[in-house]
């Protein structure tokens, strides 16, 4: 197994654990209860992400998301009509989108354990491609958006979002993880591959995320990364809300959030 295998299967191997946001269900797993208490947390910890998504848009139109976790998202995108299909690396995320589409009766076109570094689907096949918070998980994450590029009709849309190293989130990060560990010369780029998440997890800035982008066919229609939940102190315990009046003071609240937000579309 190369490196890149390697960490692959970590990644695997740490989602397949357990998807992203079933940490906030306390409701019998697979359960309606236990899928509701998923979806109120996200969208009321990550309020970016149905203006983002736009999920009524595609009604009718051919959606691909990349990396649908629990697939919350995924269900929205079946819920409003579009013609959805799902991948995701592990078999515990697309085992959570059977379940959940059999619970509310909704029915998607296919949702397959797949790779986004080598999408199984042709050339040119979706109106929109959406992924968000996944690709910077994977090894080659170049590669993975080549392939969010490559799927999409020329003309389409590719919506995704990966993490901000400037952000508050990773300084707070640092702070954590390096120099009360006295460890300051490590890197905020060290701090999240080996602390964020997944093993291997990057984050990239306006400029670097746009670089890695240049060599694909796609437009950048916008990048933006304004504060999010993640940001905030108050979120770890409501005496620190006093350091959030002072974060704006330091930091631009229109910039340095941790969701580095994309949407390109293909050139026709
Ligand atoms: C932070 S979770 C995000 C999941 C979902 N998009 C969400 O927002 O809840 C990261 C997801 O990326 C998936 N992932 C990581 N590497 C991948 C790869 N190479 N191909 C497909 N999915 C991958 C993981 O299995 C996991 O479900």
């Amino acid at each position: 197994m190369s490196q890149s295998e390697e960490l692959k299967q970590e990644v695997h191997d740490y989602w397949n654990a357990a998807s992203c946001g079933t940490f906030a269900a306390v409701s019998e797993k697979y359960t309606k209860e236990y899928y509701d208490e998923i979806e109120q947390y996200r969208y009321t910890t990550e309020p970016e992400i149905k203006p983002f998504a736009q999920f009524e848009k595609y009604k009718g139109k051919k959606v691909l998301e990349v990396g649908v976790g629990a697939g919350t998202d995924f269900l929205q995108w079946c819920k409003n009509g579009a013609l959805a299909y799902g991948i995701d690396l592990t078999e515990e995320g697309i085992n959570h989108v059977q379940h959940r589409l059999q619970l509310y009766n909704l029915s998607a076109q296919e949702f397959k354990v797949c790779d986004c570094e080598n999408i199984q689907y042709p050339d040119n096949t979706f109106d929109l491609v959406y992924s968000w918070g996944v690709i910077h998980h994977s090894p080659n994450t170049e590669k993975a958006y080549s392939e969010l590029v490559r799927v999409c009709k020329p003309g389409g849309e590719i919506k995704f979002m990966v993490y901000n190293i400037d952000s508050v989130l990773s300084r707070f990060f640092w702070v954590k993880h390096a120099l009360l560990k006295l460890k300051p010369w490590k890197s905020k780029a060290w701090v999240l591959w080996n602390h964020m998440e997944s093993m291997g997890t990057k984050a990239y800035n306006h400029n670097s995320i746009r670089s890695m982008m240049a060599p694909y066919n796609a437009d950048v229609i916008s990048v933006e990364s304004p504060f999010t939940y993640y940001d905030t102190m108050a979120r770890h315990s409501p005496a620190m809300s006093i350091a959030d009046k002072m974060i704006p003071l330091i930091y631009n609240k229109n910039k340095d959030g941790w969701f580095l937000k994309m949407v390109c579309r293909k050139k026709i």
